[in-house]
């Protein structure tokens, strides 16, 4: 089972390299950097959804579920990236949207036109005397209902993203035809988007607890069934699939992963823990619990493209809003590399796997002051233009320190405008420097399968350093400022330089006994 300990890098297609010269990433652009990504040293990939699409929600609208958009290069360019992935052993996931579709899927644009049983795969629901049916909320803002006519259907996202009523078995039928559909066509596993979601309460009934996470809306357990069906699938041609599951407890989310259901599902709780070496201890004590209860292993990912990239938010000195995954203030962005290196690090020795968000390996920081008229994502139109959303980290990436778009595209005009800042970040010159942000993860990737077995704490006598060893190899993390002298053995690699016999402050260090 590869996937147990494997690094998957996310690639968020749009951002990641331009082939066409269109200003837009795609999958030539991607396969022509396959090379990168085996020197880099991953296991494999998880593709942002790709299918043909209005972009409402890049990609996360789709209206066809077994095609490939042509901005993208259509089926053909999707085959050539699976065959040249394939050809250097890296598995491919791609992502699949079950939740909600687009406007422009057939389906709903036949139940528009008033057709019954189109109407069925979907939630429409009468009016309350000129109110939606209920009174809940759309994650990205306002309303959780659209009006049509006499009648209102319900999208957890963006009015584009109809949700599909999960109680009907049609709608079940379909996404079993579309993960049989694209395992036949080569494809290794599938990230499931925001999983908890498919089912609601059966009644619809108002929320009273505004404005706290909405239990009505999600986490059903009816899901669960639906996750068994599609786990036999996946097993029947040893495919994999992880899923985006937002829920309260670890106790909630190892439920998902009980051993008939998902191999996977990303451990968000250390995403959103604060630079702090008792809570990174508890988040990952509460996490290796889970893997006690069901067997899984754990995902672990410090970043992805709905959150602040992980330099903004470890170096956040002064916090003056935004959401716990996007907060906004003033980063020292100098310390925010610092952390990310050592957070990294941490996350690679810990036992499970790791999925690294794409420009995550060069140190790259959020993009916090694009300007407003170039933002693109619905959470900034929904929230009425108060809540910045998450276009600060899909900016493209920049490739080489200098040239058009730094070297992501021929064009200078990319969807999201780069910053004059990002040739500072360009990987290509990282890959050539030793001590880059690059670099590490490189080596640390090539390390990381020294680490072996369960973990054990190792004391340090100090509140703000972490040490564990797992077989031989031991890592300690200095959450503080102060140098931490270490009896661990040989240093094998450190995010930052310190004098003999000590691991750095804001560092991580390995050590091989
Ligand atoms: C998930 C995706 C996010 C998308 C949303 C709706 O949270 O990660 O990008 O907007 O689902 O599909």
């Amino acid at each position: 089972m590869w996937w147990r300990d494997a690094v998957v890098y996310q690639v968020y297609l749009r951002s990641f390299a331009d082939a066409d010269g269109d200003g837009v990433g795609d999958l030539d652009g991607l396969r022509t950097r396959l090379d990168y990504l085996t020197a880099l040293g991953v296991d494999g990939i998880w593709l942002n959804p790709c299918y043909p699409s209005p972009g409402a929600d890049h990609g996360y609208d789709v209206a066809d579920y077994t095609g490939i958009d042509t901005r993208y290069g259509g089926l053909p360019a999707f085959d050539r990236l699976l065959a040249d992935a394939h050809a250097r052993g890296l598995k491919v996931f791609m992502d699949l949207v079950p939740n909600h579709c687009s406007v422009e899927h057939p389906w709903f644009r036949a139940a528009l036109a008033g057709d019954p049983a189109a109407r069925e795969r979907f939630i429409f629901r009468p009016d309350r005397d000129g109110d939606p049916p209920n009174n809940w909320l759309s994650v990205f803002g306002g309303p959780a209902w659209t009006r049509v006519g006499d009648a209102w259907y319900l999208h957890s996202f963006d009015p584009a993203q109809p949700d599909f009523n999960w109680r009907n078995p049609e709608v079940a039928a379909y996404f079993e035809d579309v993960l049989r559909f694209w395992f036949d066509r080569g494809v290794d596993g599938f990230r499931i988007d925001v999983v908890h979601m498919l089912f609601k309460h059966a009644d619809l009934p108002d929320w009273p607890h505004h404005p706290e996470y909405n239990i009505l809306a999600q986490n059903q357990p009816e899901v669960h069934e639906v996750l068994r069906r599609w786990r036999k699938l996946a097993d029947a041609r040893e495919r994999t699939l992880v899923g985006e599951i937002w829920v309260p407890t670890v106790g909630d989310l190892a439920l998902y992963l009980r051993p008939d259901e998902l191999q996977q599902a990303f451990y968000f709780d250390l995403l959103v823990c604060p630079w702090d070496a008792a809570r990174f201890r508890d988040s990952i004590d509460r996490g290796l619990e889970q893997v006690v209860s069901t067997g899984a292993v754990i995902t672990w990912t410090l970043a992805n493209h709905d959150v602040h990239r992980a330099v903004s938010r470890y170096g956040l000195v002064s916090r003056t809003g935004g959401p716990d995954t996007r907060p906004r203030g003033t980063v020292d962005v100098e310390l925010g590399v610092r952390r990310a290196r050592a957070a990294a690090m941490l996350v690679l020795a810990l036992p499970g796997s790791v999925y690294l968000y794409q420009g995550e390996e060069a140190g790259l920081p959020e993009v916090m002051d694009l300007p407003d008229e170039a933002r693109q994502d619905p959470t900034w139109f929904r929230s009425g233009r108060t809540e910045h959303g998450r276009d600060g980290c899909r900016v493209p990436l920049p490739w080489t320190a200098a040239g058009p778009s730094f070297g992501f595209s021929a064009s200078a005009e990319t969807w999201l405008p780069q910053p004059e800042w990002f040739g500072a970040f360009a990987i290509e010159e990282q890959m050539s420097r030793p001590e880059s942000t690059w670099s590490l993860h490189r080596d640390a990737l090539r390390m990381r399968p020294g680490f072996e077995g369960p973990l054990e704490w190792l004391p340090t006598g100090r509140e703000d350093v972490l040490a564990f060893r797992r077989g031989d190899m031991v890592c300690v993390t200095v959450f503080g400022g102060e140098p931490y002298p270490v009896e661990h053995g040989t240093p094998v690699l450190a995010s930052a330089e310190a004098s003999a016999g000590a691991v750095a402050p804001g560092s991580t260090a390995w050590f091989r006994r």
